[in-house]
């Protein structure tokens, strides 16, 4: 038995925010953000918007290209750093949005890997048996974690969530998924307090925003993600030539060039939503899928491969034929 994806949504906030914009609030540029980044714009959830209203939004959508109900589904994982309250999980109130209950409801925590992690983790319930129809979902608000003074990380994130509803096949569908993490790297890529940890620890002063080495964690990101897309396809037994497109997550241009360019995928293949959405975290491969996959470009029966990297360090990604 096998997952494969039935349906696909994505919602992003009304709310757009330049890099004009930001030149009015940091000592930025837009040409820096372009040339550094590639990202030009991103969308930032209304005060009253929770991560879980922006992934009922997604999961809506997603349910409907997938032509079911709610009641259909039989599982739900959503991956996300910035749940609406510490508990009921952000499953949950999706679940409550949706008007069904019963079936399992599971958040994930990886950070920008969340919806590779959601993903692998759903997959793995389709294959055994365990679930038919799931709802798999990356979600985040990431602008209520970023210091709106640090010209460093501010110009990098923006809200929204993708949503995909995985059905139970007989034929492929998710053919591998790949995950990884090395906490050694706890330190480049964080939020320094949380719920136990409500001070930051000694010698920092830094509160419950996104800290980041920016330099470091795009050396290293460069490095995981290639490492990872090679071992899947190694694993599976996929030459690099049988990709049709690779689906990365949008943190950095520069970071996702230098990806495509170790995998021998040109630029026509690799879909880019990083100019208008920023960085999503868990939320940017699975609007970038939905994105490729309603404007016609990723068809029935290619091959897609999804990869993602965030904090933790984690990693992660997944080869499958649409
Ligand atoms: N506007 C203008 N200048 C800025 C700036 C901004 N928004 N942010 C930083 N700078 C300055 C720095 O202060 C530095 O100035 P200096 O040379 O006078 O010291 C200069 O730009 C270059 O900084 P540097 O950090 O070397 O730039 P970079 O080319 O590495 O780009 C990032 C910075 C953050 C864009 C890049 O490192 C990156 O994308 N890293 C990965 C981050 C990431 O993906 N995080 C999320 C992972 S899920």
């Amino acid at each position: 038995m096998y997952s494969r994806i039935a349906g696909t949504g994505r919602y992003l906030p009304e709310k757009v925010l330049t890099n004009f914009d930001l030149e009015r609030m940091v000592d930025t540029s837009d040409e820096w953000i372009r040339t550094r980044t590639g990202i030009e714009r991103r969308h930032i959830a209304a005060e009253d918007q929770t991560t879980s209203d922006l992934a009922l939004e997604a999961s809506r959508r997603a349910l409907e290209a997938a032509g079911i109900e709610a009641s259909d589904i039989d599982l739900i994982v959503v991956g996300t750093t910035t749940p609406d309250q510490l508990f009921p999980n952000v499953a949950c109130l999706l679940q409550d949005k949706l008007g069904i209950g019963g079936m399992p409801a599971i958040a994930v925590e990886a950070a920008c890997s969340g919806f590779l992690y959601a993903l692998s983790t759903a997959d793995k319930f389709v294959r055994l048996g365990e679930a038919r129809r799931a709802l798999v979902v990356g979600a985040e608000t990431l602008s209520r974690i970023t210091d709106w003074k640090s010209r460093d990380t501010c110009v990098l994130f923006g809200d929204g969530a993708g949503a995909v509803v995985l059905e139970a096949s007989e034929t492929p569908g998710i053919l591998a998924t790949r995950l990884g993490a090395d906490g050694h790297f706890k330190d480049i890529l964080y939020v320094p307090t949380g719920v136990s940890r409500r001070k930051p620890p000694p010698g920092e002063t830094a509160d419950q925003t996104i800290q980041m080495r920016g330099n470091e964690v795009f050396k290293v990101a460069v490095k995981k993600l290639g490492g990872i897309a090679e071992d899947i396809l190694e694993r599976t037994g996929t030459p690099k030539s049988e990709l049709d497109w690779l689906i990365p997550h949008q943190a950095n241009i520069r970071i996702i060039q230098a990806t495509a360019k170790r995998l021998e995928i040109p630029m026509d293949r690799v879909v880019l939503t990083v100019q208008d959405h920023g960085n999503t975290s868990a939320a940017s491969v699975p609007m970038a899928l939905d994105v490729a996959i309603r404007d016609g470009r990723v068809q029935r029966g290619q091959m897609v491969l999804l990869e993602g990297f965030g904090g933790g360090l984690t990693w992660g990604a997944a080869l499958l034929r649409y």
